[in-house]
């Protein structure tokens, strides 16, 4: 009896651990309806402690931008069973109030127990739905086929370089050819050849240490997000850490695409509208 008993116990703890993409998809399938309703109860795998932040400010999600329905233009998802974990990029373009928006999600027990928005609009960081929207559309993120998926740690490590690369220019970081960046709605591809262009390095940081990196890695679908604070990114605040994601889309092993939501405190990042240094 003795036995069973443990037996037992063993297998209902590996249930409970267990994170399946079924469990998450469906999840961030709730989270997208929830916002486009602006009813965050539509959320239903949620626990009760649940922390919830926009820009890494705590806000009551009752009250937050998932109380504001909106028509959502494009969502993308990616999806970590190992960390149980969702990354969710939402946009919204053809509406008076444009948003992109990322969100995070931690799971345990089945149950959303951190939900971190980066929520962007006009005055962020290049900010232009319509072009997020636009240079999204011409991309092309299908599952990496089963032979040719890389392993976590070659994915995570491709967008670990990248930013070990702004506090060190020797770093060398997997540039893809083609690769190309997009940052708040602004392309490294525009305007060029998008099947040779790369993501040139030019205007890369080369003393900058980013803080407190937070990861979701997908091998299915190739990806890792960053989420880190952003030391010096809003000129008004000094070397104060801002929200940020990066989404990097690898194969393999090499740098595909880049997707940002970066927020800023004051509109434009303190740059007094000339713009960030988007390379040309
Ligand atoms: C929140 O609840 C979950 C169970 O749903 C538990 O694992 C976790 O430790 C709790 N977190 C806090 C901060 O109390
Ligand atoms: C998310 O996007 C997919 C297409 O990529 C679409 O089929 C689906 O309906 C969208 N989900 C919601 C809730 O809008
Ligand atoms: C936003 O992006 C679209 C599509 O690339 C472009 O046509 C438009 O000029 C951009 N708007 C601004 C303000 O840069
Ligand atoms: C950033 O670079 C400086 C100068 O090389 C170095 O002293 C420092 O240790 C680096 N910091 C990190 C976190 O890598
Ligand atoms: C923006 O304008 C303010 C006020 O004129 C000035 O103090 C600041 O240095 C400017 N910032 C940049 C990045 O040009």
């Amino acid at each position: 009896m003795f036995y069973s008993a443990f037996a037992y116990a063993a297998l209902a703890a590996t249930v409970s651990a267990h994170c399946t993409r079924a469990l998450l998809k469906d999840a961030t399938d709730k989270y997208i309806t929830a916002q486009t309703n602006g009813q965050s109860s539509d959320m239903t795998a949620v626990a009760s402690n649940v922390t919830y932040t926009e820009n890494e400010q705590k806000v009551d999600i009752k009250t937050g931008i998932l109380a504001q329905p909106l028509k959502i233009d494009h969502n993308r998802t990616i999806i970590d069973t190992t960390l149980c974990a969702s990354f969710t990029e939402l946009i919204v373009a053809k509406s008076e109030h444009p948003y992109v928006i990322g969100t995070r999600m931690l799971f345990t027990d089945h149950k959303a127990t951190l939900i971190e928005s980066i929520v962007t609009d006009k005055g962020d960081w290049a900010f232009n739905a319509t072009g997020y929207l636009y240079w999204n559309s011409l991309e092309k993120w299908d599952p990496i086929p089963k032979e040719k998926r890389d392993s976590r740690a070659v994915i995570q490590a491709a967008g670990d370089a990248y930013f070990d690369r702004f506090n060190d220019t020797k770093i060398i970081v997997p540039w893809g050819t083609p690769c190309a960046r997009l940052e708040g709605g602004a392309y490294t591809g525009a305007g060029r050849d998008l099947s040779t262009d790369t993501c040139t390095p030019a205007g890369m940081p080369s003393s900058i240490v980013v803080t407190n990196r937070r990861y979701v890695v997908d091998e299915e679908m190739g990806v890792v997000d960053i989420y880190l604070g952003f030391p010096g990114l809003d000129r008004t605040q000094g070397q104060l850490p801002m929200p940020d994601s990066h989404m990097f889309r690898i194969e393999g092993g090499q740098i595909r695409y880049v997707h940002t939501v970066s927020s800023c405190v004051t509109p434009g990042c303190g740059m007094n509208g000339t713009g960030p240094p988007i390379p040309t």
